[in-house]
C-alpha cells in the first residue's frame, strides 16, 4: 500500500504508541449497543468492520454474539496486531482481523452487514468508497457508515483551532472541502435512498455526524 495516508496522519505512527482513551471506549460501547440491535432485529451473521482501528465495538459484540462471525479490516499494520493478540488472548475465535484500505478494497468476502464510522472522513475517494464497502454486502443485508457534510465542515471549521496542526493535518480532507457527502450523493452512489441510522436506533438526530443506512435488494416493503 504505497503512499498510504496521503491526506491524514501516519496512522501508523499514531496506533504504535496510542492507548485506548475513556471517550474512545464509550463510543466504541455506544455503537456496540446501537448494532446489537441491527444484529438481533434481521438475525446478521457474518460483520465486518472496515476502519476498525483497536475494534472497541468488536470486541463487545464478538464476546455478546459467539455464534457471529467478525473481520476488522484496517490498513494500519500495529492496531491490527494488537488487535489480532488481544482476540488470541481473550480465546475470540470468531474474530480475526486483516490489512486492507478504503476506497478499493482488496477482499472479495461478502458480509451481512458491514459497517464503517469515523473513517470516512481520511478518505478522499469517498464515493468510490462507499460503493466499494456496498458491494461486499449481502443480499439483505446492511451498510451502516458515517461521513462528513457541510455541517461537519463547519462543526470542524469551529472546534480544530488554526495552531493545532496535527488535527489539520488529519481532518485535512474536510477542511478542504474534498470529501463532504450529501445525501443526495449517497444515493446516486449507491442507487439506494440512505435511511437514518440515528433514527433507527431510537436516538434523535446528529446533523454534524450523520450516520445512516442502506439495506442491499431488501424484499419490497421491508424496512
Ligand atoms: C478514528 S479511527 C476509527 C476507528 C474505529 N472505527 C472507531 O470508530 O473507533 C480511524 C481509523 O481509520 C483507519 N484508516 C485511515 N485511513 C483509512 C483508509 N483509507 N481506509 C480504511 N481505514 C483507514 C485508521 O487506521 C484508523 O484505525
Amino acid at each position: 500500500m504505497p503512499g498510504k495516508y496521503k491526506n491524514t496522519i501516519d496512522w501508523d505512527r499514531f496506533w504504535e504508541s496510542e492507548t485506548v482513551s475513556e471517550n474512545m471506549l464509550m463510543g466504541g460501547r455506544n455503537m456496540a449497543g446501537r448494532l446489537a440491535r441491527f444484529i438481533e432485529q434481521y438475525g446478521l451473521r457474518r460483520i465486518a468492520d472496515f476502519g476498525c482501528g483497536p475494534g472497541i465495538t468488536m470486541f463487545i459484540l464478538a464476546e455478546k454474539y459467539p455464534e457471529c462471525e467478525f473481520v476488522g479490516f484496517d490498513p494500519s499494520m500495529p492496531v491490527i496486531e494488537k488487535n489480532r493478540a488481544r482476540a488470541e488472548n481473550s480465546g475470540l475465535s470468531n474474530m480475526r482481523f486483516e490489512q486492507d484500505m478504503l476506497p478499493r478494497i482488496r477482499t472479495n468476502e461478502k458480509f451481512d452487514l458491514v459497517y464503517c464510522i469515523a473513517t470516512l472522513h481520511y478518505v478522499k475517494d469517498i464515493r468510490g468508497a462507499i460503493r466499494n464497502l456496498y458491494a461486499r454486502v449481502n443480499d439483505s443485508g446492511f451498510l451502516i457508515f458515517n461521513y462528513p457534510n457541510r455541517f461537519s465542515l463547519h462543526a470542524y471549521r469551529n472546534q480544530i483551532r488554526p495552531d493545532d496542526a496535527e488535527n489539520r493535518k488529519r481532518f485535512s480532507l474536510i477542511l478542504n472541502e474534498k470529501n463532504l457527502l450529501t445525501l443526495k450523493d449517497i444515493d446516486s452512489a449507491l442507487g439506494r435512498c440512505p435511511k437514518n441510522f440515528w433514527k433507527a436506533v431510537g436516538e434523535g438526530p446528529n446533523r454534524e455526524n450523520n450516520c445512516v443506512y442502506v439495506r442491499r435488494n431488501a424484499a419490497a416493503g421491508a424496512k
